[in-house]
């Protein structure tokens, strides 16, 4: 299978008044094209800093401190580590090749702007030459289709606007373009842009299933239930087909029969727009409906990589058996896991589980223990393999 994204040694502290926090430590993971890759672990292991470290937007005081990430943006070229390409290359990958979908979508939506605004905002940010391309036909058609008197008077507006939008088709953001947009007259020209973003935008809520997309697209996000405003930040997130979505934990605010229609939808979307989705939960059932691959995360680090049968059905980390454990069961009391995760201005050395497994050797207080291949694609990092 191909891949999509390989982080290799990712490891981010943050730099408090406090001490140091070591929120990650060398974590290595692949994600393949088209997969469902789920990342699972108690809160506070470091979920949600990986998605962030894959956009490259870990807040201050935070830093990475070192690793890769290589994206795989076509088959054409070569990947390209995230973490080194310039600023401008990252905020282009932002949203068009990689978009993410939060835990509460209020926090992704701004209460002043209508949904449809909103949406159109990034599709005119990263389609605008396919956006050109729409209006020029659209202008063209006009050009051949209209008869005499009105395409008498009109085509003089017309061909100024063509001129306009084989520019923008021909380089979609350079400065000069930017600048002259701002002139009103050149703005008024320009108008089909944001007819056809809106046009995209409705045909996008339709795609996440929103009952009246043109309604909606009126609507402000306070209007909207808890459902339809989480279906609307996909629709965002999706607005300009990335090859990877990131989604965190983003049904843990819906009710359940909500969160099984949105879980069904991402399932249908990844097949229809051949995505690749990195899905972050905490929710091992919802894991195991949704994902294809499965790394467990324990206090910064992975401990064990598997597909999701065999995960389920074999796993080896003392971590994932407890995880496993610990979800309840119809007529079975759920066992919790015992101790606590460890403080991340000191964790403890050698495997930071250890201070909570009751495998635990002397070895495991020691040395951090290393990844290894168990069995094909089953990934383990604990001592006692
Ligand atoms: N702004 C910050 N300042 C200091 N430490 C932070 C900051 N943000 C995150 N951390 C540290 O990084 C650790 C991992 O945070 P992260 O948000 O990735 O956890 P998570 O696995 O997503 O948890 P949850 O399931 O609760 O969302 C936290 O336990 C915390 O110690
Ligand atoms: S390495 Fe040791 S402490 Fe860590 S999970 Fe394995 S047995 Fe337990
Ligand atoms: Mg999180």
């Amino acid at each position: 299978m191909d891949e999509l994204l390989r982080i290799r040694g990712l490891t981010v502290r943050f730099y408090t008044y406090d001490g140091v926090v070591q929120a990650l430590e060398n974590v290595d993971l692949d994600i393949n094209q088209k997969e469902t890759f789920g990342l699972v672990g108690e809160t506070g292991c470091g979920k949600t800093l990986t998605a962030l470290s894959i956009l490259r937007l870990i807040p201050p005081p935070g830093r990475i401190e070192c690793g890769s990430i290589c994206f795989n943006i076509d088959d054409e070229n070569e990947p390209v580590d995230l973490l080194t390409i310039s600023e401008d290359g990252i905020r282009a990958i932002r949203g068009s090749k990689i978009s993410m979908v939060f835990q509460e979508p209020s926090a992704a939506l701004n209460p002043v702007y209508t949904i449809g605004d909103q949406i159109s905002e990034v599709i005119l940010l990263h389609r605008r030459q396919e956006l050109g391309q729409r209006a020029l036909e659209a202008v063209n058609a006009l050009l051949a289709e209209t008869p005499g008197f009105i395409s008498t008077l009109a085509r003089p507006i017309w061909l100024m606007e063509r001129k306009l939008y084989q520019q923008v088709i021909q380089a979609p953001s350079s400065l000069w373009l930017t600048i002259i947009s701002r002139i009103f007259l050149v703005k008024r020209l320009l108008w089909r842009l944001k007819d056809e973003a809106q046009k995209i935008t409705i045909s996008v809520l339709g795609e996440v299933e929103i009952p009246d997309p043109q309604r909606l697209t009126r609507q402000y996000p306070h209007q909207l239930s808890g459902g339809m405003e989480q279906r609307a930040v996909i629709a965002m997130a999706l607005a300009c087909s990335p090859k990877f979505l990131i989604a965190d934990e983003p049904t843990t605010s819906l009710d359940v029969t909500i969160q099984a229609q949105i879980l069904e939808l991402l399932n249908r979307l990844k097949v229809e727009w051949e995505s690749s989705i990195l899905y972050i939960t905490h929710d091992l059932g919802v894991a195991a409906e949704i994902c294809d691959r499965v790394g467990v995360m324990y206090a910064g680090s992975l401990c064990e990589i598997a597909k999701v049968d065999d995960l389920y059905a074999n796993p080896l980390h003392p971590y994932t058996k407890a995880l496993l454990a610990a979800v309840p069961k119809l007529g079975e009391e759920p066992h919790s896991i015992g101790g606590s995760v460890p403080d991340p201005l000191e964790p403890p050395p050698g495997c930071r589980f250890h201070p909570r497994c009751s495998s635990a050797m002397e070895k495991c207080r020691e040395q951090v223990p290393l990844m290894r291949e168990l069995a094909p694609g089953h990934f383990v990092a604990c001592y006692m393999y």
